[in-house]
């Protein structure tokens, strides 16, 4: 499963593609605006660092003014995925990309049919949004279970699940054993899975005994390294 990170602050995702674990990145519209920062040179900057597919929202709302803004977000860098609202233009432009092998992210996705169609219009990845699905009383990983169950019987559906909308680890495992591509993570929660309070009590009581031994592997290493010389 692959994790992307869900944000448009450079500097957490910096931090956290140090940890050799993000294979992508996506942003939004509302992600970009709480970055502060111009759209253009924010998504230049990250497809610096993140060499994986980087997810650029187009603003327009019609086919044509989609197409002109995708031109220019496509053109920022190869790893650019252009992100598209699952609308009737929104999918058009998506097949209008597809064709000329441009990645597309189609998002905003609440329902197994509008995932069908995603995956009709050849889009790279479909974005269900989980979140906000629970947030209206639905439980959002029903949705991902039946959009993987649904591609599962369909050989010529290569569009990707991209779980969205995360807000929670729970999420996460629950994606990953729907058998969901791709996980959207908020940094924080990046952060909250490797947490555990008997990870944290078993180190320290591991290191506690350890310095009671007065023992170290890297010294132990050179004392066997001078004795072979
Ligand atoms: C990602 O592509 C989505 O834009 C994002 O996950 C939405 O998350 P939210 O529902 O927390 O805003």
């Amino acid at each position: 499963m692959k994790f992307f990170v869900d944000t448009a602050d450079l500097a957490e995702i910096r931090d956290l593609a140090d940890s050799g674990l993000v294979d992508g990145v996506t942003t939004n519209p509302s992600l970009i605006a709480k970055s502060g920062r111009n759209m253009l040179d924010v998504i230049a900057e990250i497809c610096d660092v993140v060499p994986g597919p980087v997810s650029a929202e187009v603003t327009a709302t019609e086919h044509a003014d989609m197409m002109a803004e995708a031109e220019v977000l496509a053109a920022i860098a190869p790893n650019v995925a252009i992100k598209v609202p699952l609308t009737p233009d929104g999918l058009k432009t998506c097949k209008a990309l597809r064709d000329r092998d441009i990645m597309v992210n189609v998002t905003l996705c609440f329902s197994s049919a509008q995932a069908v169609l995603a995956a009709k219009a050849d889009a790279s990845f479909i974005s269900p949004f989980v979140g906000r699905l629970d947030d209206i009383g639905l439980r959002g990983l029903d949705l991902i279970e039946d959009i993987v169950e649904i591609f599962s019987q369909h050989d010529a559906f290569e569009t990707e699940v991209l779980v969205a909308s995360i807000r929670g680890p729970a999420h996460v495992v629950e994606s990953a054993m729907a058998g969901a591509h791709v996980a959207t993570l908020p940094p924080g929660v990046l952060r909250q899975l490797y947490q555990h309070p008997l990870t944290d009590k078993g180190l320290a009581a591991f290191l506690k005994d350890w310095k009671a031994t007065g023992q170290s592997i890297l010294e132990q290493a050179n004392e066997r390294k001078n004795a072979a010389e």
